[in-house]
């Protein structure tokens, strides 16, 4: 039953931050994703990324006071059309602006994989980024609260840069994991991996 965390919400001043994936733009991220500060990707076919955000638990963050027009999805099914992306059928309707992302590959109860995190320029340094990290306690704790959490602590994975680590650590009350602990590896499959993997086959 993972959509029962689909409807978390939390709002600060002008800004709100949701889990509810009818919200989330996709065209919007994809130009985010066009930033240099966003290195770790680049726009994807816009069908492609929603297929990616369909299949993933997402914190959007939402500017209220700014409404943009986006093209609905005919596949959303939520039922708040007058404000929100989702409406059920191919139309342009109007959204408050979506300014920022969290998004985890997850099991919704043990694991989460956090990536594409962001807060565009216009609105960072206001405290919002580490406001989204607060709604990602917030919703790790509803996930923790689902299930017993002496069967297994929370774990996340993030491909982010050393100073990360610290980041999480002041935010969310997450360690790095040493060897000793039965600590994870990060495996990457790309070109330099395959190119490696061929040379390997000919030995
Ligand atoms: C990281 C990001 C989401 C922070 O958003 P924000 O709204 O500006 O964050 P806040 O206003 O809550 O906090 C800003 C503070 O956090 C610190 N901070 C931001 N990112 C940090 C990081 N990855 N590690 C350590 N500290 C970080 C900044 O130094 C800043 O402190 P300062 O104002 O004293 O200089 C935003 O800078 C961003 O989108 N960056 C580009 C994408 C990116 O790097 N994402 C993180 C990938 S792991």
């Amino acid at each position: 039953m993972p959509y029962k965390f689909h409807d978390l919400s939390w709002t600060r001043g002008n800004f709100t931050a949701s889990t509810d994936p009818s919200l989330l733009q996709a065209e919007e991220i994809n130009k985010a994703f066009e930033l240099d500060a966003i290195y770790w990707c680049k726009p994807l076919p816009l069908t492609k990324l929603r297929e990616i955000l369909d299949n993933s638990l997402c914190i959007g963050l939402y500017d209220l006071s700014t409404s943009i027009d986006v093209q609905t999805d005919p596949g959303s099914s939520t039922e708040d059309s007058a404000i929100y992306s989702g409406a059920p059928h191919s139309a342009k309707q109007p959204a408050r602006k979506q300014i920022g992302l969290m998004r985890f590959i997850t099991d919704y109860a043990t694991f989460a994989w956090g990536t594409d995190y962001y807060v565009l320029p216009e609105y960072r340094k206001l405290g919002l980024g580490e406001w989204l990290l607060e709604c990602f306690n917030g919703l790790m704790n509803a996930m923790e609260h689902s299930m017993d959490q002496s069967l297994r602590p929370f774990r996340m994975m993030s491909a982010g840069r050393a100073s990360t680590v610290d980041w999480y650590a002041k935010n969310c009350g997450f360690r790095k994991l040493e060897h000793g602990d039965g600590g994870v590896v990060y495996l990457v499959r790309d070109e330099e991996g395959k190119r490696r993997q061929k040379e390997m086959a000919k030995l």
